[in-house]
């Protein structure tokens, strides 16, 4: 299995457009990513920001297809087939999209889901290896990574129940129950570990409002920090 080092992880950057954002949120069903996005859209566009909401797989009329192709499989598939699906969809959303939206000042980017699914379902609970991810990521535009990343932290466990409230039908992930689950809560909680300065880890025992103020404070920390450094070239 490959080793993560240093310099593996230092080839990881945001990308850099002067007064525009990229975020994500990450979690597993059910955690209320979708809620919180929608939540920070409005605090955003309140404050006048451009604000584009894109979830992966998917955002491309290309990566919709591989989201159907994936998520509706009856066939079992190779940890590293799923990575690179997912990888292609997310090099076709960054070059068709997040680059473009970005490049214009003023916008935020919230992923719903991005590289650190991939290292947490394929990498870790699927067992390819984290380092075997970050490699196949590792040629721009996938080194690109978000500013900050909000980790919705819930147990396997309400997460199953709250699915079995959904009573949707399960998608290729969802069918492997809660022993995946379980394996997922692990690798989510190594990520935000391993990106300490990117990832934020919320946990979801507070009530909603609070986890809302928790994330506008760190986004308005991150405006302000790049701000600053603006006015620091400035100088
Ligand atoms: P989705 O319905 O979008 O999940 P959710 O509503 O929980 O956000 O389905 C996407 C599924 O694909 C989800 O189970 C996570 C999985 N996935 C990966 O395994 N790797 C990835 O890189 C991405 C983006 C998603």
């Amino acid at each position: 299995m490959k080793e993560i080092t240093q310099e593996l992880l230092n080839s990881f950057r945001a990308p850099a457009f002067p007064g525009s954002f990229f975020l994500s949120f990450e979690g597993i069903e059910g955690a209320g990513k979708s809620t919180q996005i929608l939540k920070l859209q409005k605090y955003l566009e309140d404050k006048n920001f451009r604000v584009l909401i894109l979830r992966e797989p998917g955002g491309t009329q290309f990566g919709e297809k591989m989201r159907q192709a994936i998520l509706e499989t009856k066939n079992e598939i190779t940890p590293l087939a799923e990575a690179y699906l997912f990888a292609s969809s997310r090099a076709q959303l960054l070059s068709e999209v997040v680059l473009k939206e970005l490049a214009v000042p003023n916008t935020v980017v919230i992923c719903d889901r991005y590289i650190d699914s991939s290292l947490v379902y394929q990498g870790h609970s699927r067992g390819l290896g984290v380092a075997e991810v970050l490699n196949i990521h590792n040629t721009f535009p996938l080194n690109l990574v978000p500013h900050l990343t909000f980790y919705l932290r819930i147990d396997a466990e309400t997460s199953e129940k709250r699915q079995k409230i959904r009573n949707a039908p399960k998608d290729y992930f969802e069918a492997k129950g809660i022993e995946f689950y379980k394996k997922l809560v692990v690798g989510y909680d190594l990520m935000a570990e391993l990106f300490p300065n990117r990832i934020l880890k919320l946990n979801a025992d507070v009530t909603m409002d609070a986890m809302t103020m928790t994330i506008t404070e760190a986004v308005n920390k991150l405006i302000n920090q790049n701000k600053n450094s603006d006015l620091e070239e400035d100088i």
